[in-house]
Formats: structure tokens, sequence, C-alpha cells
């Protein structure tokens, strides 16, 4: 009785050794190599935990979660020495418990922030993870494995269709708006939600990915960003005063079509006969967004002419 005690306290330190550590040292691994600060870490820790409970090794699941280990052995996690108790808990009750495979995280029956803790224990020193709880999905129950499915491979989500998916899902306004016939190539995953919006949160409104829209805008249209001698003033103020961002029926994703756009602010003007001039405005007023060649009058018109 008592070498069998022994054994099994032996075997408890073994597994202690073998079944902890790895994971705490991919979780240690993981800071190092992101460059992360453990000082501002808050503690995740207790979202793993399962009173009284003691890791048994992921050998020991496999035995009767043969498709899960399976799949699982293909991402990055297992590649990564992260073992199935680092996310589910450490299992040894759940095994013991006769017909009632309770006692372990199950991520379906966790809240979001149970659910989301668990990943955090390790993610929450990410770089890109450091606007979570800024944001605005995390204000509103989003899971991370809404968007990461992490028993299969595609758990990063590396191509833009598959990001563009993942948020169209829920974003069925947006989606809309992208089906429109002049749209950013999202629906042709030339650029994602991802290029313009921070999935994981931030401090700028609507999650942007710069601080203020302008600068979004410049990020890929820079030829509009001047400076320009003559700035035409809604420019300077916001693209939006003119554009739509996900989609629109007006070609240009202009939120209004020429020349009911520039009449919203301008009275226009007539020809000799006192006709009034109804082209589209940058027939002739061609620099809208900006002008460095001054008018006979002052000022620009905003016709670059040479
Ligand atoms: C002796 C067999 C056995 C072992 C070993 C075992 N499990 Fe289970 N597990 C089960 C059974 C049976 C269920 C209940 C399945 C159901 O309700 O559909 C279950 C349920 C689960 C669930 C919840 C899934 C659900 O649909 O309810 C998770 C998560 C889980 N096990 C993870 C693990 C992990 C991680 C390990 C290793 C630490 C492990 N299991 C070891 C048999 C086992
Ligand atoms: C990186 C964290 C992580 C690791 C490591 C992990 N799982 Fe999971 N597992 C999850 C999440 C999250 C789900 C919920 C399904 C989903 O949304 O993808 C899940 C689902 C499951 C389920 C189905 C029950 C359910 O809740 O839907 C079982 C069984 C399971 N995992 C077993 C395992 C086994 C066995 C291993 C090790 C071979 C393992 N898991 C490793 C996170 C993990
Ligand atoms: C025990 C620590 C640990 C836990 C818990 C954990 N991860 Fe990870 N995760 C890692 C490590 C280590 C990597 C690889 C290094 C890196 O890319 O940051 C990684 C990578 C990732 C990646 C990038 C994958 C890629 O292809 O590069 C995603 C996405 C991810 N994890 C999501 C999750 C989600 C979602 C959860 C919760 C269900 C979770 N992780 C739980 C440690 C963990
Ligand atoms: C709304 C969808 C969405 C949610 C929710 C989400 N992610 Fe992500 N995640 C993405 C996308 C898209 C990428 C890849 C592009 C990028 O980094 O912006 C990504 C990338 C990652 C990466 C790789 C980062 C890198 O630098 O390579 C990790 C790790 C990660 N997510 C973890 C998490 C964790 C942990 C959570 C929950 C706390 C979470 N994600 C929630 C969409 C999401
Ligand atoms: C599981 C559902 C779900 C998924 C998947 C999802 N979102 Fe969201 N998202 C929400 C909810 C809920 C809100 C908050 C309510 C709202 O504004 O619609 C939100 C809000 C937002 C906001 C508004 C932020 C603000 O400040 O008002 C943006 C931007 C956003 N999501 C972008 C994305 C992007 C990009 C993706 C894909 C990488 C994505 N979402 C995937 C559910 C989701
Ligand atoms: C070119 C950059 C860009 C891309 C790409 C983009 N967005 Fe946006 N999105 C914006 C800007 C700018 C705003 C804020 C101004 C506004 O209301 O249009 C916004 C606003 C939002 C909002 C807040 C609600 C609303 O419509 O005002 C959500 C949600 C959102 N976007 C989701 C998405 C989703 C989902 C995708 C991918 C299908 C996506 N965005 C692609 C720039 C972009
Ligand atoms: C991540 C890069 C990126 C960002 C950020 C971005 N755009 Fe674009 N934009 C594109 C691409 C790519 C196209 C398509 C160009 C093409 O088809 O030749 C485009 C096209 C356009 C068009 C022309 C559409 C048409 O019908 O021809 C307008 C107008 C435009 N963007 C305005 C904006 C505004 C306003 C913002 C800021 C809210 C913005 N863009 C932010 C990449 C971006
Ligand atoms: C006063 C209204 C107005 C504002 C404000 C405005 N635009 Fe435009 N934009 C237009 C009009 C009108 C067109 C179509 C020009 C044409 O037909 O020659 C256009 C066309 C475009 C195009 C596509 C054509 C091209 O030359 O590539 C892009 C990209 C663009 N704008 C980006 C922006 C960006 C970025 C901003 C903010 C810095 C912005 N616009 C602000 C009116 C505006
Ligand atoms: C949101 C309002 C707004 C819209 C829309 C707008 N503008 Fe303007 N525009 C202004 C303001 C404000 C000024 C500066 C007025 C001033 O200095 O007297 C200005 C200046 C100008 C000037 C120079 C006027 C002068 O007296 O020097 C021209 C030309 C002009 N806009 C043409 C256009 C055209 C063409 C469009 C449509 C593509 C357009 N604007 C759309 C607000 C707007
Ligand atoms: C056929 C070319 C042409 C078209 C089309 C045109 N403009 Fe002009 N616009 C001009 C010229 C040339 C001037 C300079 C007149 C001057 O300096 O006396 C001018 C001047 C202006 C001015 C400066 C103030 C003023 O009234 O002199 C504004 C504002 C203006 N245009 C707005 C518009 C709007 C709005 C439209 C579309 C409804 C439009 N223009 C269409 C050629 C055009």
């Amino acid at each position: 009785m008592s070498k069998f005690t022994s054994l099994s306290l032996r075997g408890l330190c073994f597994l202690w050794i073998c079944t902890i550590c790895p994971s705490n040292a991919a979780a240690k691994e993981h800071r190092k190599r992101t460059g992360d600060h453990p000082s501002v870490e808050k503690d995740y820790s207790r979202y793993v935990e399962l009173p009284g409970a003691e890791r048994i090794g992921s050998d020991q699941c496999l035995s009767c979660h043969a498709e899960e280990s399976k799949t699982f052995r293909r991402t990055v996690h297992s590649q990564e020495a992260v073992e199935c108790e680092s996310c589910h808990g450490p299992g040894s009750l759940h095994v013991k418990s006769e017909n009632n495979y309770t006692k372990i995280v199950k991520f379906s029956a966790a809240s979001s922030d149970a659910a989301n803790g668990v990943c955090l224990t390790c993610h929450s020193t990410t770089a890109a993870l450091q606007n979570w709880s800024a944001g605005s999905h995390q204000g509103h129950d989003v899971r991370c494995v809404n968007c990461h499915r992490v028993h299969t491979k595609e758990a990063k989500l590396d191509s833009r269709r598959e990001q563009n998916e993942a948020c169209i899902r829920c974003h069925r306004k947006q989606a809309a708006e992208g089906n429109l016939p002049y749209h950013h190539p999202i629906r042709e995953a030339k650029m994602s939600c991802a290029d313009c919006h921070d999935p994981h949160g931030g401090t700028a409104s609507n999650n942007l990915r710069a601080d203020n829209l302008n600068e979004l805008c410049f990020q890929c249209h820079a030829e509009f960003q001047g400076p320009f001698t003559y700035q035409h003033v809604p420019v300077s103020e916001s693209c939006l005063k003119c554009h739509t961002s996900h989609g629109s029926m007006h070609r240009n994703l202009l939120q209004v079509s020429e020349p009911m756009l520039c009449l919203q602010c301008h009275p226009g003007h007539h020809n000799g006969s006192g006709v009034p001039i109804l082209n589209r405005c940058t027939n002739c007023h061609s620099s809208i967004h900006g002008s460095d060649v001054p008018s006979a009058t002052g000022g620009s018109v905003f016709i670059d002419k040479p």
C-alpha cells in the first residue's frame, strides 16, 4: 500500500513536471517572441483552473477523443507544444467522473468572458491583442472562436478571403454595401475588412487602423494627402463628406452623384447665355482634391490646365 502511494506520488510529480512545465514554457516562449511585457499582464489563469483536478497529459485524451486529437495535430498550437489541458483545463476529474464527463472546460458552455479568458492566459501579451479590452467586440460578447477555429489549421485566417468570410457572417449590412456596383474590392479579396478595421479592437472610432479617418484613407491613397497650396475645405475635413467607405450606387464610391454632390454646397453657375451648367462638375474642376495652381482671380477653382 505504502509502495503504491509513493509510486503514485512520484507519478504525480512526474506528471507535474511533464505536463505543466511544457505549457508554461510555451507561454513564456510565446511572451519572449512577441516582445511582451509580463508586468502589464492581467492574470487570466483562473479560467483554466478546475478545483481539485490534476493534469494527465494530452496522450490520455487521445484514447477517447481521437478525432479532435487528429485534427489538432496539424495546428500551430500543437506545433508550439500547447497541450489540450492548456485550454481545456486539467483532466483528471473529467476522466474519473464515470459517465459524467463534466469537470472540463467546454467552450460552447462557457460565457464569452470565460472562453476568451482561456485564450488570453497566453495571448493577453500578444502585441496584436493589446487593445482587445477597449474594443467593441469585447464589449458585445464576441468570442475569439467566432473568428478563429483552433481545432483546424486555419486558426490565423491567413487569406483575405477567410478574414472577410469571418466578418460578414455577422456584419450583413456591410456585406450588402460591398455588393453595390461601386465598392472597395473586398468581395474580390483584393483587400480585407481587417485592412481598415482592427478586429481586436482599438481606441479609434469604429476600431479603424488609424488615428483619424483621412489618415486611414491616405495609407492607400497617398496622392490626395498633399499638402496642396489650395485645399478644398471638405477634403481636409473628411473624405466621407463625399465618399462612402464600403460601397455605393454611384461611381467613385460617391455619396451622391454629380452634379448634385457639389450643388449641396455650391450654387453652381451659368454659361454665357444664362443656362445652368449641369455637367459633371469635375469635367472642368478636375483637381477637386486640392491644387497648386492659382486662378486668375486668386485662390483656386481646382481647374489644373498646363
Ligand atoms: C475515458 C475517456 C475520456 C478521456 C480519457 C477524456 N475524455 Fe473528454 N469526454 C469523454 C466523454 C465520453 C465526453 C462526453 C461526450 C459527450 O457528451 O458527447 C467527454 C467530453 C469532453 C469535452 C466536452 C465536449 C462535449 O461535447 O461535451 C471536452 C472539451 C473534453 N472531453 C476534453 C478532454 C480532454 C482535454 C481530455 C484529456 C485531458 C479528455 N477529454 C479525456 C471521454 C473522455
Ligand atoms: C488553443 C486551445 C485549445 C487546445 C490546445 C485544444 N482545444 Fe479542444 N477546443 C478548443 C475550443 C475553443 C473548442 C470549441 C470548438 C470551437 O469553437 O472550435 C474546443 C473543442 C473541443 C472538443 C469538442 C467539445 C466542444 O466544446 O465543442 C473536444 C472534445 C476537444 N476540444 C478536445 C481537445 C483535445 C483532446 C485537445 C488536445 C489534443 C484539445 N481539445 C486541444 C480549444 C482548444
Ligand atoms: C498555452 C498558451 C496558449 C493558449 C491557452 C492559446 N494560445 Fe494561441 N498561440 C500560442 C502560441 C505559443 C502561439 C504561436 C506563437 C504566436 O504566433 O504567437 C499561438 C498562436 C495563435 C494564433 C496564430 C496562429 C498562426 O497561424 O500563427 C492564433 C490565431 C491563436 N493562437 C488563437 C488562440 C485562441 C483563439 C485561443 C483560445 C481558444 C488560444 N490561441 C489559446 C499559445 C496559446
Ligand atoms: C472579429 C474577428 C476576430 C476576433 C473576435 C478575434 N480575432 Fe484574432 N485575428 C483576426 C484576424 C482577421 C486576424 C489576422 C489579421 C490581423 O492580425 O488583423 C487575427 C489574428 C490573430 C492572431 C495573430 C496575430 C499576429 O500578429 O500574427 C492572434 C494570436 C489572434 N488573432 C488571437 C486572438 C484572440 C486570443 C482573440 C480573442 C481574445 C481573437 N484573436 C479574437 C480576427 C479576430
Ligand atoms: C460573432 C459576430 C461577429 C463577427 C464574426 C464579427 N463581428 Fe464585428 N461586431 C459584432 C458586434 C455584435 C458588434 C457591436 C455591435 C455593432 O456595432 O454592430 C460589432 C462591431 C464591429 C465594428 C464597429 C465598431 C464600433 O466602434 O462601433 C466593426 C468596425 C467591426 N465589428 C468589424 C468587424 C470585422 C472587421 C470583423 C471580421 C474580422 C468582424 N467585425 C467580425 C459582431 C461580430
Ligand atoms: C477602406 C476601408 C474600409 C474597409 C475595407 C471596410 N471598412 Fe468598415 N468602415 C470604414 C470606415 C471609414 C467606417 C466609419 C465611417 C462610416 O460610417 O462609414 C466604417 C464603419 C464600419 C462599421 C460601423 C457601422 C457602420 O457601417 O457605420 C462596421 C460594423 C464596419 N465598418 C464593418 C466592416 C466590415 C464587416 C467590412 C468588410 C466587409 C468593412 N467594414 C470594410 C472603413 C472600411
Ligand atoms: C488598405 C488600402 C485602402 C484603404 C485604407 C482605402 N482604400 Fe480606397 N481603394 C483601395 C483599392 C485597392 C481600391 C481599388 C482601386 C482599383 O480598383 O484600381 C480603392 C478604390 C477607392 C475609390 C475608387 C472607387 C471606384 O469606384 O473606382 C475611392 C473613391 C476610394 N478608394 C476612397 C477611399 C476612402 C475615402 C478611404 C478612406 C475611408 C479609402 N479609400 C481607404 C484601397 C484602399
Ligand atoms: C468634395 C468632395 C470630395 C471629397 C471631400 C473627397 N473626394 Fe475623392 N472624389 C471626389 C469626386 C467627385 C471624385 C470623382 C473624380 C472624377 O470623376 O474625376 C473622386 C474620386 C476619388 C478617387 C478615385 C479616382 C482617382 O482619382 O483615383 C479616390 C481614390 C478618391 N476620390 C479618394 C479620396 C480621398 C482619400 C479623400 C479624402 C482625403 C477624398 N477622395 C475626398 C470628390 C471628393
Ligand atoms: C460639403 C460641402 C462641399 C462639397 C460637397 C463640395 N464643396 Fe467645394 N467648397 C466647399 C467649401 C467650404 C469651399 C471653400 C469656400 C470658400 O472658400 O468660399 C469650397 C470651395 C470650392 C471651390 C473654390 C471656390 C472659390 O471661390 O475659390 C470650387 C471650384 C469648388 N469648391 C468646387 C466643388 C466641386 C466641383 C464639388 C463637387 C465635386 C464641390 N466643390 C463639393 C464645400 C464643398
Ligand atoms: C465647362 C467647365 C465647367 C463646369 C462643367 C463647371 N465649372 Fe465651375 N467654374 C468653371 C470656371 C472656368 C470657373 C472660373 C470662373 C472664374 O474664375 O470667373 C468656375 C468657377 C467655379 C466656382 C468658383 C466660384 C464661382 O462661381 O466663380 C465654383 C464654386 C464652381 N465653379 C462650381 C461648379 C459646380 C458646382 C459645377 C457643377 C454643377 C461646376 N462648377 C461646373 C468651369 C466649369
